[in-house]
Parts: C-alpha cells; structure tokens; sequence
C-alpha cells in the first residue's frame, strides 16, 4: 500500500463527501451530504446552486469524516491527533461540474498543506470502478486481474480494460447520452420524481403482464466517426431512446399508474439489454477474470440480475460495489489514492480541475 490512511474528498457534481479509508480498502468513515433537495426544484443540477451549497458543508463533512474515523464522535470535532494520523488527502479533480470540483479541490490543497501530506488527485471515473473493493479482501484485486469494468453513472457509460492496477484503457463507450441521463430524461417525460433512475427502477417493478412495448436497443452503427476507433458493438448509443419514448408517449397516452408502470419496465429493459448485450461481448473473448460496475446506475436492480447471469455465462466473477458505495462517495476517492492511483502530490499541488476528464488519461 502507498498510502495507508487517507482523507479523501469527493465534490465533483451534488455530493458533498469525505471519508477515510485504510490500506485503500477498509472504510473508517463516509459521510456523505447530498444535495438533491436543493435540486429538485429545477428537475436537475443547477450549477451555481451546487457549488455554493459545497462551500457551505464541505468543511463540517470533512470535519465528521475525521471525527468518525478516529473515534472522536463524542465531541464531534477531530482532535489534533486525528488530523495527525492522515498520511495523505486524495480529491477528485474531475471530470465533473467545473464550479463544484474547485470547492473540493481547493480544500484539499489547503488540508493537505497545513497538515503537511501529499495531495492525490484522483479521477471520479477510476475511483467507481475502485469502490467494489471498499470493504474487500486485500487480494481481490490482484485475484481480479485482468479485469473488465463497466461505469454507469449519471454522465458517464464506458467499458475499460484494466490489465494492471491503476492501468486503464477504454474499450466502449456510449456514443452520447450517459445511461443515466437516458434513465433521468425518461422520468421527466414519464412525470415520476427526480432523480429520476431510482424512481424508474421502482415503478417498473410494479408493472404486471407486459403489453409488448419494445425500444430501440440503441446499438451504433459500425462505421460512424463518432466511435472514433472503438468497435461498433462495444458500444452504445442512447439518445434515439429518449426520442423513441417521447413520440410513444405523445402516440400512446398510458393509462394511469399500470400504464406509466409498463412503459417505464419496457425503457428500462431497453437500457438494461443494451448494457448487458455490450458487456456480453466484451466478455466473449475469455480475457477478463472479473467484471466490475461502479456508478449510480449499478445500484439498479434490474441491470444487477441482468450482470449475474452474463457474469455467469461468460465465467468470470461479478463485482459490485456495495450501496453506500454506487452514488457519488469519497471512500472510493480515499480507497484508490491508497493505492498510489492517481496524480501524485508535486504535480497535483499545482493542477487545476478537468471537467471532461476521461478514463486513462494522465494529466501530468
Ligand atoms: O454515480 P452517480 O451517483 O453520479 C454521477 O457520477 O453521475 O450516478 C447518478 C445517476 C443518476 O442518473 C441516477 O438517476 C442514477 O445514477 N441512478 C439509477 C438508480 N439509482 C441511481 N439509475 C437506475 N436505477 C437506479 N436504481
Ligand atoms: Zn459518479
């Protein structure tokens, strides 16, 4: 282990975090201060709101975060041997919302001075795939190696090749809309709540004896630039999704909670089936040992049967993060930067935050 206890925090999109971890797997704390209440208004994220709200909180959650992991929560202030027991402070420095990065950004740098530690800065991205290793066995993830992950969050969907640990390498992607955005714009149009992928996770479960409702499975064609060297069947195109729900929804009104029920199961099986079919497939080469899913989408139930049976199938052992650990959270920041992943201290000092940061890309 580089690092064995690290302060990591986490401030990339509407989730204040910070959290501790040791040995870049065992969580000593995570506390988490969502800001969904303060969005929900406007149906969405609305920046300036965001990165006000964390200048506001991310100081008494990082205190919390501290206080927990030492046993100071009697007080519920850290005491100076707390802060004195971190050996480094890993922070996401992107990709995410340019305003909200900078709160957490600048905080870290700030910590990570005054207590004297090095700074890692860590990419949200690599940081999902890390969390199914939070509370894990320490071999895991050599066991898992090489290992396939799958990111599914609010911005992001890709699948990437992790050969070595702290190595990775795209190998799909969707070619526009995130499965979670298609998750969040079809609530929209559905009227459920916000955000909007829970609530399609739940009403669709309520949907009994489906009427044939079927959406395009959003497959690319082979060929198109915007693949831009990727395969075509890797991956995914989800934007026609939300288009095709809108005219069908426009043509076929449904008809009270039954009807809004099944066509919120049939969009979802849309994107659970495109999801699986691509990660089938990446899978078929009998290259990976483990198929890891990170991001919020990955807590949805239908799309975690689904990766059953394909990790099943394809012979490789499925890994998912624990629930806590799906959403944005700072253990998965801390846990990686354990590791030694990430931009290390003399560069990271002086990095600025890189909102379309991507998967494998080194920001020197
Ligand atoms: O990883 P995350 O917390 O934040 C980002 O980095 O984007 O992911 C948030 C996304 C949202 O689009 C949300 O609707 C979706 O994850 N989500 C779900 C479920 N829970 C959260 N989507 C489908 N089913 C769920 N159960
Ligand atoms: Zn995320």
């Amino acid at each position: 282990m580089v690092y064995q206890r690290v302060l990591g925090i986490e401030s990339s999109c509407d989730e204040s975090a910070a959290a501790v971890v040791l040995d870049g797997r065992k969580v000593l704390s995570n506390v988490v201060f969502s800001q969904v209440e303060l969005h929900r208004p406007y149906g969405g994220v609305v920046p300036e709101i965001a990165s006000r709200s964390h200048v506001e909180k991310l100081p008494g959650v990082v205190r919390r975060a501290v206080a927990q992991a030492f046993g100071d929560d009697g007080g519920g202030e850290p005491g100076v041997a707390s802060w004195r027991a971190i050996d480094a402070v890993a922070v996401t420095y992107g990709p995410g919302l340019a305003s909200s990065l900078i709160v957490g950004l600048n905080m870290a740098k700030g910590l990570a001075q005054s207590l004297g530690v090095p700074l890692i800065g860590v990419n949200h991205l690599e940081a999902h795939i890390h969390s199914v290793f939070l509370g894990r066995e320490a071999t895991l993830v050599e066991s898992s190696l090489p290992l396939l992950a799958l990111v599914v969050s609010g911005g992001h969907t890709c699948w990437v090749e992790v050969e070595r640990y702290g190595e990775y390498k795209v190998i799909g992607q969707t070619l526009d809309d995130a499965a979670g955005e298609a998750f969040d714009k079809a609530a929209k149009l559905l009227g459920l709540g916000y955000p909007g992928g829970p609530e399609i996770d739940r009403v669709a479960r309520l949907a009994e004896g489906r009427r044939e409702i079927t959406f395009p499975r959003g497959r690319p064609r082979a060929g198109v630039a915007a693949l831009g060297g990727l395969q075509a069947e890797l991956c995914a195109s989800f934007s026609g999704l939300k288009t095709a729900l809108m005219y069908y929804l426009r043509d076929n009104p449904p008809e009270g909670d039954g009807g809004v029920a099944e066509v919120a199961a049939a969009y979802q099986e849309a994107i659970v089936g495109a999801l699986a079919e691509r990660t089938r497939l990446a899978l078929a080469g009998g290259r990976y040992r483990a198929l890891a899913v990170g991001g919020g989408v990955s807590l949805n139930r239908s799309l975690r049967e689904r990766l059953q049976g394909v990790a099943a199938v394809a012979g490789v052992e499925l890994l998912l993060a624990a629930p806590e650990f799906c959403g944005d959270n700072a253990a998965m920041i801390a846990g990686l930067a354990g590791y030694g992943v990430g931009v290390p201290s003399e560069v990271a000092m002086g990095v600025d935050v890189v909102p379309a940061l991507e998967v494998g890309e080194v920001v020197a």
